[in-house]
C-alpha cells in the first residue's frame, strides 16, 4: 500500500493506472475510520482493480464555530484499516497541499444545499463540492463511493457530478449501524455513554417512522410528529430539524408516496447528528430502509462484544 501526500505522486499513480487500463475506485473520507468506512472500501475493492482513500480532514467544509480542530485524527489506525481491507493507496495530503495560498475557486450547487444541513452550515456543502471536484480531477477514479447515511451529501453529490458531465460514476452504499442502532459517525467518538444511551432515541424515532408508515400513515406532518415524538423522551436530544422529503430531490411532501426519505438532524450537548430512514411507497405498501448492522467485531459499542 502506498501512502502519500502530494497531490502530483497522487495524480501520477492514478495516470498510470489509467493508462494500464485499470479501474480507479475513490473513496473519499476524513478518518477516524470505523466500519461505515469499510463498507465503501469493500464495495470499491469488489469493482476496481486501484483503490484510492482519502483521507483529509477539509477545513472548507467547517464553519468557523465548527469541530475542525477537535476533529478526531488518527493517521495510523487509518493506514492500518485501509491496509486491511485491501486499499492501494492512501492520500493523506496537508491542507496547504490541497489549497496552497491563492485558491479562488469554490464549486456551489444550487438549491440542495440550501436546505436541511444547508439551512444550519450554510458553506458546508460548497466545501464538500469543492474539495471532491478537486479530488476528482486529481485521482480520475471510474467510480466514487459515498454512503446513504449522509444522503443530503449523496443528492448534492450525484447533483455535482450530472451538472458537470464529470466522468465518474457514483455510487451511494447503505447506512452502516452500531448494534444499538446508533448510525456510525467518527463524531461518535464526542459522546459520553450517557449521551449515547440518548443517542439511541434518533435510531428509535425513525423505527417509529417506519413503523407507522408500514401501518398505513401516509401523512408527512403524522410521519414527522411521531418522530418528535420519541426524540422528546430523550430529554437532552435537540432536534435541530425532522424532514420528509422525496428522496431525488429533497423536496418536503406532504403525503408519501414514491421513495421518501425522513431525515433528521439532532444536537447531543454540541454534538451533532444526522440519521435517516428511506421509505418506498406504493400504493400496495411500504418497504423501509433503515441500512446495514454492522457484525460484532466491528462494533464501537461495548455491549456488541458480549
Ligand atoms: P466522512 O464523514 O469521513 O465520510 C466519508 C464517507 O463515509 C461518506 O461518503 C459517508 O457518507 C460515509 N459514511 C460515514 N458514516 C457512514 C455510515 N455509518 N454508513 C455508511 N457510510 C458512512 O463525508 C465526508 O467524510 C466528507 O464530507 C467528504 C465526502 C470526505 C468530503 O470531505
Amino acid at each position: 500500500m502506498n501512502v502519500v501526500t502530494r497531490v502530483d505522486d497522487l495524480r501520477g499513480l492514478c495516470r498510470e493506472a489509467r493508462e494500464a487500463r485499470l479501474r480507479v475506485g475513490l473513496v473519499p473520507t476524513m478518518g477516524a475510520l470505523h466500519a461505515g468506512h469499510r463498507s465503501l472500501l469493500r464495495a470499491a475493492r469488489g469493482a476496481s482493480d486501484l483503490v484510492v482513500l482519502t483521507v483529509f480532514v477539509n477545513p472548507l467544509q467547517f464553519g468557523p464555530d465548527e469541530d475542525f480542530s477537535a476533529y478526531p485524527r488518527d493517521l495510523e489506525a487509518d493506514a492500518e484499516v485501509a491496509a486491511s481491507e485491501g486499499v492501494d493507496v492512501v492520500f493523506a495530503p496537508p491542507v496547504d497541499e490541497m489549497y496552497p495560498g491563492g485558491s479562488r475557486t469554490t464549486v456551489h450547487v444550487a438549491g440542495l444545499t440550501d436546505v436541511l444541513c444547508g439551512a444550519s452550515r450554510p458553506t458546508h456543502f460548497d466545501g464538500v463540492t469543492t474539495v471532491l471536484t478537486k479530488l476528482f480531477s486529481i485521482v480520475g477514479p471510474s467510480t466514487a463511493y459515498f454512503g446513504r447515511k449522509d444522503f443530503q451529501q449523496l443528492a448534492v453529490v450525484r447533483r455535482l457530478v450530472a451538472d458537470l458531465d464529470l466522468p465518474v460514476e457514483v455510487v451511494g452504499c447503505p447506512l452502516v449501524r452500531d448494534h444499538d442502532g446508533l448510525a456510525l459517525s467518527s463524531r461518535n467518538a464526542y459522546l459520553s455513554e450517557a449521551r449515547r444511551e440518548s443517542a439511541r432515541a434518533i435510531p428509535e424515532s425513525l423505527r417509529a417512522a417506519a413503523a407507522a408508515v408500514e401501518g398505513g400513515e401516509r401523512s408527512a406532518t403524522a410521519v414527522e410528529a411521531e418522530v418528535r415524538r420519541v426524540l422528546a423522551r430523550a430529554p437532552e436530544l435537540r432536534p435541530e430539524y425532522v424532514a420528509v422529503v422525496d428522496a431525488a430531490e429533497l423536496r418536503p411532501v406532504e403525503t408519501l408516496d414514491g421513495s421518501t426519505a425522513v431525515l433528521v438532524a439532532v444536537r447531543v450537548g454540541s454534538t451533532r447528528l444526522i440519521d435517516n430512514v428511506v421509505l418506498d411507497v406504493t400504493p400496495g405498501g411500504s418497504e423501509a430502509d433503515l441500512g446495514i448492522v454492522v457484525p460484532a467485531e466491528e462494533s464501537e459499542s461495548p455491549c456488541a462484544a458480549r
